[in-house]
């Protein structure tokens, strides 16, 4: 098995090589004076099976433009079985028409790498469970859940301590989705740790601006609260929601996102927000120039190596 890397997320790539001990397939991807790129897959390829690693985030139709090609250089080379890594999927907040007249462009993008031959896809914490029935080929949808419940068990004080699946509760900590569409993902947390409290947050989004016009919750909020979501990508969700825990009496509040696209001044705001930190997965590079000091990234690299290796065995 070959394992390829485009440009979106190398540093994932590489590490998913080194976990199960190869080297990166060769290829390259040139960028012409007038951006466009050409694909040239070096390695033999020739009846093997492969893994491309492709993610997206704040440039997605560079990053799909670019796998769309690499995705045609290795059948043209005569690939066998291929394995899409795609850790973040671009465009899965469209998932469906929301006003007349809209076109559903994540089933555009899907189409696309399917008809491209890819035969298996492995992705992380979709945006809604129906995204999981746009596929006609394989899918696996991973979920960084496990590494949050982890991180929260360790934000518990010492006598608190909750351990995996146990019954012991944190009774100062409150878990918390800043959208009703969160809450199959809030109760999966919740039951990972035992059963710890947790409240929901209504958001309603203006659907041309994609602006927030209200949020609201119900339940009640503690000392601690841990916001746990999908994306961040403007990061007002997060802000919003953590100010509103605040004025109803959240002492600290965290937020944990499998995914940060942190688009435009996401970082800055975030870090001048009052969330106290905020983890992310490394489903999407982050360029050193827009991390910031609240950020911390748990990497994903052993979960899509460990599931790499179901795949090869079948
Ligand atoms: C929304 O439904 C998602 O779960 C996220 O809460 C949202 O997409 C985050 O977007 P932003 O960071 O731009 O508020």
């Amino acid at each position: 098995m070959l394992i390829f890397s485009g440009s979106s997320n190398k540093s994932l790539a590489q590490k998913i090589a080194d976990h199960k001990g190869y080297d990166l397939g060769q290829i390259e991807i040139h960028t012409f004076p007038d951006n466009e790129n050409r694909v040239r897959v070096i390695s033999d390829v020739l009846d093997q099976d492969v893994v491309v690693v492709q993610s997206t985030g704040i440039s997605p139709n560079l990053y799909y433009m670019e796998l769309f090609f690499i995705l045609d250089s290795l059948k043209r080379s005569g690939a066998r079985r291929v394995t899409l890594v795609i850790p973040y999927l671009g465009y899965q907040r469209q998932d469906h028409v929301f006003r007349s007249g809209e076109g559903v462009s994540l089933e555009v993008i899907i189409k696309i790498l399917e008809s491209l031959g890819v035969d298996r896809f492995i992705s992380f914490e979709f945006h809604s469970v129906k995204i999981s029935e746009l596929f006609k080929k394989e899918v696996r949808e991973l979920s960084a859940i496990p590494l949050f419940a982890k991180k929260i068990n360790s934000l518990a004080t010492p006598h608190e301590i909750i351990n995996h699946k146990s019954s012991i509760i944190n009774h100062e900590l409150v878990l918390v989705s800043p959208d009703m569409g969160g809450i199959a993902r809030i109760k999966k947390i919740s039951e990972e740790l035992g059963g710890v409290p947790y409240v929901t947050v209504e958001k309603d989004r203006d659907l041309v601006t994609g602006d927030i016009k209200s949020l609201k919750f119900t339940g009640g909020v503690k000392k601690t609260a841990v916001i746990v979501d999908d994306v961040i990508s403007t990061g007002k969700t997060l802000i919003a929601s953590a100010d509103l825990l605040t004025e109803n009496g959240a002492e600290e509040v965290y937020a944990m996102s499998t995914h940060g696209v942190f688009a435009g001044d996401a970082p800055q705001e975030i870090q001048n927000s009052n969330i106290k930190k905020v983890i992310v997965t490394d489903t999407i590079e982050i360029p050193e120039n827009r991390k910031f000091g609240k950020l911390e990234i748990i990497s994903v690299a052993d979960m899509i190596a460990e599931e790499l290796k179901g795949a090869t065995s079948h």
